[in-house]
């Protein structure tokens, strides 16, 4: 009798040990695997792993206005007094699309980027930069992510790649962008070569 009364008072300690070891090891993994949440994550970089290997958009670096390419890329409050003092600071440019992305980057008048593109802009302090300053990147994610802009994600990353510097649906991207609805969000002003613009339909 006694042994039975242990064998129940041993399982019920068991159980609810189990249910609770279950239960915080549920949330646990619950935010510790926010896929789809990406912008709770910060660390985007296997997402543009390897782009240098993408469709290269312009085979040379393009020259951009410097006061566009500031705003185009975050700039830091040093960044913007520099320029502020040198309004001829140049930037320049290079962009890569995956395949995924690249019918529409380089064949449509009006495109609709699929789900999965990934645009990279290399952001370079000479024309003859092997090292960019820093990237910006646009990922097209699932619909109704972003509905406003596309469901396009904005992000930054330094110059390396290594390191994503801000993510998700960033209002200081998103204002520009929204002027490109036309083409999807996506400008590829200033960097889209003359001979593919005339070739597009
Ligand atoms: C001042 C307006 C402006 C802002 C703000 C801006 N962009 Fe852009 N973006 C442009 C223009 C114009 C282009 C075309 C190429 C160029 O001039 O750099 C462009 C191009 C791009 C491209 C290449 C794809 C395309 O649209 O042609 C990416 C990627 C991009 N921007 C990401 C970003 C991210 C990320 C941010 C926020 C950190 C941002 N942009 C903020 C104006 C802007």
């Amino acid at each position: 009798m006694r042994n039975i009364v242990k064998v129940i008072v041993v399982a019920i300690v068991l159980g609810i040990g189990l249910t609770a070891f279950f239960f915080t090891r549920k949330s646990e993994t619950q935010t510790l695997n926010p896929l789809k949440t990406p912008e709770n994550v910060l660390d985007a970089t296997r997402e543009i792993a390897g782009y240098k290997d993408w469709t290269k958009v312009n085979q040379t670096p393009e020259r951009v206005e410097s006061r566009l390419s500031a705003l185009c890329a975050r700039p830091t409050q040093a960044q913007i007094e520099r320029d502020a003092k040198n309004p001829h600071n140049d930037k320049f440019i290079t962009v890569y699309v995956n395949a995924i992305g690249k019918d529409a980057m380089m064949t449509k008048k009006l495109p609709k980027f699929p789900v999965g593109t990934v645009i990279v802009k290399e952001k370079l302090t000479t024309a003859e930069s092997t090292e960019p300053e820093l990237l910006t990147v646009m990922i097209k994610r699932e619909k109704n992510y972003n509905p406003m802009v596309g469901d396009w994600e904005f992000l930054t990353f330094n110059g390396a790649g290594t390191e994503t510097t801000a993510r998700g649906k960033l209002e200081n991207c998103q204002s520009c962008h929204l002027a490109e609805k036309s083409t999807d969000y996506v400008s590829r002003k200033g960097y889209l070569p003359v001979e593919i613009w005339r070739k597009l339909k």
